[in-house]
């Protein structure tokens, strides 16, 4: 039976950069969820004829909230969601199986690499057909209906079972439980040379992958240890935790301690990889090395021809504003497309389907393709094992020997964290009021070439986002200054602090650094507005 349930309207349900994000407690108060859910469906015509892609990372309260999904789809009369089993998709596998079933979209429920558990952080990504994350009108029209809410519709139907593949049914719609690692898995293979790869990583050749706990685990375990050989126990914190085990599962220098502490260490495997709660992020690691995410972009794209996918041409590559210009080097040698766009992966989509890009990536850990509209954690890891496999190079070696070839951006994002919204708020808009004023004026060995806010006019749909403020200077740094929005405590101001240079290649970024980090402070006035004389968090 269907009911009509009376609610009002949260205030707080505005989609961030990578769909809603709140404290789990939040997500759980009465009719929050059911309340957003009903909103995204009143914005999507002819429900009776859509199919949609549920599943999650495992984190606390995933399990209530497919439940949730289910009955309130039902009652909207969805014609037929697919079910990842157990409720377990990453986001790369979901935009995968959305795309290869030709789906409508889909409800990825996670908070990324955020915390989890009951005092964690819960999130939900709305994807369309196009296999990624709704574009701002979508989640503006989403918005509108979330203000205005009255009512929703609810099945009162039992809970189903999540745990057998098979098709059910609730109400009219349609309940198919799939295998969240098929598609995925097929897919690699077809990018990748898996005989190749098995060969490196049954030689002797020594892998750790840190699945912290996320998603990704059991779809590594498959790929790593079952398909290509690697020795079991590779992979590490391999089954998803509802609380990923009191871990931070962000995949980077600071989150990732343990790992990294052992890639620094004397018994250093020759390469290591981390991905984050959902499996979109990755980090990168070679003995006694770290590759910074602008990098790791930037070498795989001079690296395309290795792999069977792309051997006959690719098209160009974007990178989002704050990300360092590394990759751009690249694509005019390469002389192919280069774009640069907002902080969020939901702007390159429109670069994908119109065949403008194949290779995008983001300093935030993000890397990817167009063989799917999100990033692609395990893709990344793939990719780096393939060029490892044919150049037979130490991770260092490529690193090193693309700086020699290209001049190397040294890159720092410094995080300002639990700010004020308003003086979060009155920082950038003092800031950007003061930027026509900044060209000419030197600090310290640095001078500013010209400052502006950073304007995105996407050549497809047309639509023009404004996203952070850049500053530039003249030996080609950048400074590039925004606030997250992917956080669920107070602001965060994010300053991305980048230096090009063509010699003193392998040096500290903290040393290369030091300077424009103090400069970057002085120019958005951070400390005096915060109190905060260091950023919070360094990347
Ligand atoms: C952060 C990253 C951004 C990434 C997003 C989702 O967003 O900076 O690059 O796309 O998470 O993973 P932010 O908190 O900066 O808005
Ligand atoms: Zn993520």
């Amino acid at each position: 039976m269907i009911e009509t349930i009376a609610t009002k309207p949260y205030t707080d349900q505005k989609m961030g950069t990578a769909g809603l994000r709140k404290k789990t407690q939040i997500a759980m108060l009465p009719h929050y969820l059911e309340n957003f859910l009903q909103s995204i469906f009143n914005t999507i015509p002819n429900l009776e004829t859509k199919s949609f892609l549920v599943g999650g990372d495992g984190r606390y309260y995933n399990k209530t909230a497919i439940q949730k999904i289910i009955k309130i789809a039902a009652a909207n009369k969805v014609k037929k969601l697919y079910i990842a089993q157990d409720g377990l998709v990453s986001t790369p596998a979901g935009s995968c199986i959305i795309l290869k079933n030709k789906l409508d979209g889909g409800l990825i429920l996670t908070a990324s690499h955020n915390p989890g558990g009951e005092n964690g952080d819960f999130g939900i990504k709305y994807s369309t057909s196009t296999g990624g994350q709704c574009q701002p009108q979508e989640s503006q029209a989403i918005l509108e209906q979330t203000l205005k809410i009255s009512e929703y519709k609810i099945s009162n139907s039992p809970d189903l079972d999540l745990s057998q593949i098979g098709i059910f049914r609730c109400e009219e719609t349609e309940i198919e439980i799939i295998n969240p690692f098929r598609d995925y898995i097929e897919m690699m293979q077809r990018i990748f040379d898996f005989a190749q790869l098995r060969t490196l990583l049954t030689s002797g050749f020594r892998f750790v992958f840190d699945a912290m706990n996320g998603v990704t685990g059991p779809y590594a375990k498959k790929i790593f240890e079952e398909i290509l050989g690697a020795p079991q126990g590779t992979v590490l914190n391999a089954i998803p935790k509802e609380d990923f085990g009191g871990l931070h599962p962000d995949p980077n220098l600071i989150y990732a301690k343990t790992l990294v502490d052992l890639m620094y260490s004397d018994s250093a495997p020759d390469f290591a990889a981390a991905n984050d709660g959902d499996g979109d992020r990755n980090m990168i690691l070679g003995s006694h090395f770290f590759v910074c995410p602008s990098d790791s972009l930037a070498i795989l794209t001079d690296n395309y021809k290795i792999i069977p996918a792309y051997k006959n041409g690719i098209y160009g590559v974007a990178k989002s504003a704050a990300t360092s210009m590394a990759v751009k080097r690249v694509a005019d040698t390469l002389k192919i497309g280069f774009y640069e766009v907002p902080t969020g992966w939901k702007y390159f989509v429109n670069l994908m389907d119109s065949q403008r890009i194949s290779f995008c990536g983001e300093e935030s850990f993000g890397t990817g393709a167009s063989h799917i509209r999100e990033k692609d954690g395990i893709w990344a890891v793939l990719f780096w094992l393939s060029v490892i496999a044919n150049t037979h190079k130490t991770v260092k070696q490529i690193a090193l020997e693309h700086w020699q070839k290209y001049g190397r951006s040294y890159f720092l994002r410094n995080d300002f964290e639990g700010i004020e919204q308003n003086i979060a708020d009155k920082l950038m808009s003092e800031l950007e009021a003061r930027l026509p004023q900044l060209s000419g004026k030197q600090y310290g060995n640095f001078t500013i070439s010209n400052a502006h806010p950073f304007i995105y006019n996407d050549p497809v749909d047309k639509t023009s986002t404004q996203n952070g403020l850049i500053v530039h200077f003249t030996d080609g740094s950048r400074i590039v200054y925004r606030l997250s929005g992917t956080g669920t405590n107070g602001a965060t101001l994010r300053t991305y602090i980048e230096r090009y240079v063509t010699q003193d290649l392998d040096e500290d970024p903290n040393e290369m650094l030091k300077e424009l980090s103090a400069v970057s402070r002085a120019i958005s006035n951070v400390t005096h507005l915060t109190g905060k004389e260091q950023p919070d968090i360094i990347t």
